[in-house]
């Protein structure tokens, strides 16, 4: 199932989730859910607040579904260690048509438990580590914009009602 893609604006995105404590049948199909919704909409990354859903929880996929191996669950991830710093052009699917150069570690490890409830540590590189930043953000209440300039942020806001007013939002 689709699920539509919450906006910037809706409350649930300034949330933190609540953590995963059941690893079950459920849990499959919403990630399956997640995984395909982030694929319908063509991003490398998607967080449950995102389709509404107030949880810990997200899936990675840098290779957007053309290797398997890549496909990554994240339920109450925690990023451990840091290393580095760049500044990239990066996006949102809650931001649509919004992009901003975003300063990230250039290396990250992360540490989630997988969709049996299995703990592991993994370290990413580049756009794996933003990934990995920029979904565990969401987890927490933070979208990209929180990590640019004030002056570049309230650009964005103000864009952003214009459109809400607008009533293409
Ligand atoms: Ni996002």
């Amino acid at each position: 199932m689709i699920y539509p893609i919450v906006k910037y604006g809706q409350p649930v995105l300034e949330q933190v989730g609540e953590s995963v404590t059941v690893f079950d049948g459920d849990l499959e199909k919403l990630v399956a859910d997640m995984f395909e919704t982030m694929y319908a909409a063509h991003g490398v990354g998607l967080a449950a607040p995102q389709i509404g859903i107030s949880k810990q929880l997200a899936v990675i996929d840098i290779a957007s579904g053309q290797d398997p191996n890549a496909k990554l669950v994240l339920a109450n991830p925690v990023i451990i260690s840091t290393e580095g710093n760049e500044s990239v052009e990066e996006g949102c699917l809650s931001l649509p048509d919004f992009r901003a150069s975003t300063g990230r570690p250039r290396k990250a490890t992360v540490r989630a438990q997988n969709l049996h409830g299995e703990e592991f540590t993994m370290e990413g590189e580049g756009l794996l580590a933003r990934a990995f930043c920029h979904e565990t953000d969401h987890l927490n209440g933070r979208l990209f914009i929180h990590h640019l300039s004030m002056l570049k942020r309230d650009s964005i806001k103000r864009k952003v009602r214009k459109m809400m007013k607008a009533g293409e939002w």
